[in-house]
């Protein structure tokens, strides 16, 4: 018999991480978004109720992408007797850069699949939280791949979608440092170049490479030096107050790599222990406070290898 309520969590993401703009992402521990998926006789998606969003998140679940993850997830799976109803519990900030959109779309599609008896594949299930994932910020994976998948995920191709789950060797840490203030993912994508000098793609292909390749068998400290973006993050640091003095007393504190998270305004920074993690994520508050005028919250993480799963 099939059950009719599945609680999904999906975990929070940290996209991009330096040189993988739209094709490298990881699934961070302790943060994410629960989603419970109901069965109900009428046909059709509904939102039965959203928290922890400070009523900032459509009802309408065309506008919200748990809404549209599911709908897709049903129309994959050829369902159209009965629908769904939704509740959805924000646990991260929103609009923050750790993959809030995506972590509701990966457990919405999860949980559907899940109630039919899992007859999506890995590839239509991404497939489907990527059409919800689009329509509030673009068509881009490397957050809902790994708040699905969990670890580290590399989108090779688009088209014809092509994800590598890639291995995670070390006692890594994150430290998340989040400023309290607004940074729309389209502005912040609208500030990208589209063209590019090719000694940059030489740069950015050389620091990805290496990135890669330290996941199976480098060092921490390749990690580190190979977490460096020349393309996107140089354009993106100006929507950020005190980015450059924030990502100073992070290197000065220990940590081996800072960026931004997605498509921010968090920033983090890659430790390769929690206490470093920890004392670098207050260096981090501090200065963006000193030199930003910004209170921020953090978190110290390390990576969820479990990606979304069924936790009620
Ligand atoms: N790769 C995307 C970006 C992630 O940086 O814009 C946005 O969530």
């Amino acid at each position: 018999m099939l059950m009719r309520t599945v609680t999904v969590f999906a975990p929070a993401t940290i996209a991009n991480l330096g040189p993988g703009f739209d094709v490298l992402g990881v699934a961070i521990e302790g943060l994410g978004d629960w989603v419970s998926v109901t069965i109900r006789d009428e046909p059709g998606v509904v939102i039965e109720s959203i928290t922890g969003d400070n009523k900032k998140l459509s009802l309408d679940p065309a506008q919200n992408t748990a809404g549209i993850a599911a709908q897709e997830a049903l129309r994959l799976i050829g369902v159209s007797d009965v629908g769904l109803s939704l509740r959805i519990r924000k646990g991260m900030p929103l609009g923050s850069g750790l993959g809030s959109s995506g972590a509701s779309a990966a457990a919405a599609a999860w949980g559907v699949n899940m109630l039919f008896g899992s007859p999506l594949s890995k590839q239509r299930l991404l497939h489907a939280s990527i059409v919800a994932e689009s329509v509030v910020s673009g068509w881009h994976a490397d957050n809902v791949g790994p708040s699905l998948f969990g670890g580290f995920i590399l989108i090779r191709t688009y088209d014809p979608l092509d994800i590598i789950e890639l291995p995670t060797p070390f006692g890594l840490t994150f430290a998340l440092v989040t400023p309290e203030m607004e940074l729309p993912t389209r502005q912040s994508r609208a500030v990208i170049p589209q063209e590019i000098p090719l000694k940059l793609h030489v740069a950015q292909s050389g620091n990805l490479a290496a990135l890669i390749a330290s996941l199976f068998g480098g060092s921490p400290i390749l990690l580190g030096r190979a977490m460096q973006d020349v393309i996107v993050e140089p354009a993106r640091a100006p929507l950020i107050p005190a980015f450059e003095k924030v990502k100073a007393s992070a290197f000065e504190a220990g940590a081996l790599a800072c960026s931004i998270a997605g498509a921010g305004p968090t920033l983090f920074a890659l430790c390769d222990d929690a206490i470093t993690g920890a004392i670098v994520a207050g260096v981090m508050q501090e200065a963006f406070s000193t030199y930003g005028g910004l209170r921020s919250s953090t978190h110290v993480a390390r990576v969820d290898q479990e990606g979304a799963r069924v936790v009620g």
